[in-house]
C-alpha cells in the first residue's frame, strides 16, 4: 500500500472522462483502491477519485463522518466501481465544497438534493441505493470528477469562492 500523488488543477488527468472498469476483482485494481484509501487517510478528505491519482479509471472512495449524513449515523469507508448517479426531482441545494486537487479554497456548488445510484463495490457486489443531502452532494463532486469536471466549474456565485483560511476569518452565509 501507497500514498499517491494528487493531481492539482491545471493537470490533464484531471480533464480525462475516465474508463469503466471491466473487472472489479482484478489485483490491479484492489491494489488501486488499497492505495486511495491510504492516500485519502493520509490527505483528510470524504472522497477520492482514481483521476485524482493519475488513474483515469471509474472509481472513487468515500465516507461521511456522523454529523455531516442527517441520518446520526456515520457512512463508513467504501469504493464505488462505474458509479451511474441519476437525479430524483429537480431540487438543487447550495453548498460549500473544496477538494484535495484544489488545495486551499472552498466555493458554493449547486448539486442535486436527492440521487439513486447504482455502481459496484470493491467484492463486485450490486450496489442500488437513494442518497440525500451530504452524502449525494459528495458523490455528485466525486463522479464529476470521473467526468472530467471540477467543482469550480459548477460554482454559479464567485461571491461565495475564495481560501479557506480567509472564508473562516470573514464567512459568507450560502443562500
Ligand atoms: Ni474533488
Amino acid at each position: 500500500m501507497a500514498i499517491l500523488k494528487i493531481a492539482r488543477m491545471g493537470h490533464p488527468v484531471l480533464r480525462e472522462v475516465a474508463e469503466p472498469i471491466a473487472d472489479p476483482s482484478a489485483p490491479e485494481i484492489q491494489r488501486l483502491i488499497a492505495d486511495m484509501v491510504d492516500t485519502l487517510a493520509d490527505s483528510g478528505g470524504v472522497g477520492l477519485a482514481a483521476t485524482q491519482v493519475h488513474v483515469p479509471l471509474r472509481v472513487l472512495i468515500f465516507h461521511v463522518p456522523a454529523s455531516r449524513t442527517g441520518t446520526g449515523a456515520a457512512m463508513p469507508l467504501r469504493a464505488l466501481i462505474n458509479p451511474v448517479l441519476t437525479p430524483i426531482g429537480e431540487e438543487k441545494v447550495t453548498g460549500w465544497e473544496g477538494c484535495l486537487s484544489v488545495p486551499g479554497l472552498r466555493g458554493a456548488v449547486p448539486r442535486y438534493n436527492k440521487i439513486h445510484l447504482t455502481a459496484l463495490d470493491a467484492e463486485g457486489n450490486t450496489i442500488d441505493e437513494i442518497l440525500e443531502g451530504f452524502p449525494a452532494r459528495v458523490l455528485q463532486h466525486e463522479a464529476d470528477h470521473l467526468d472530467g469536471r471540477l467543482y469550480p466549474s459548477r460554482v454559479e456565485d464567485f461571491s461565495a469562492f475564495g481560501f479557506n483560511e480567509e472564508l473562516e476569518r470573514y464567512p459568507v452565509e450560502l443562500p
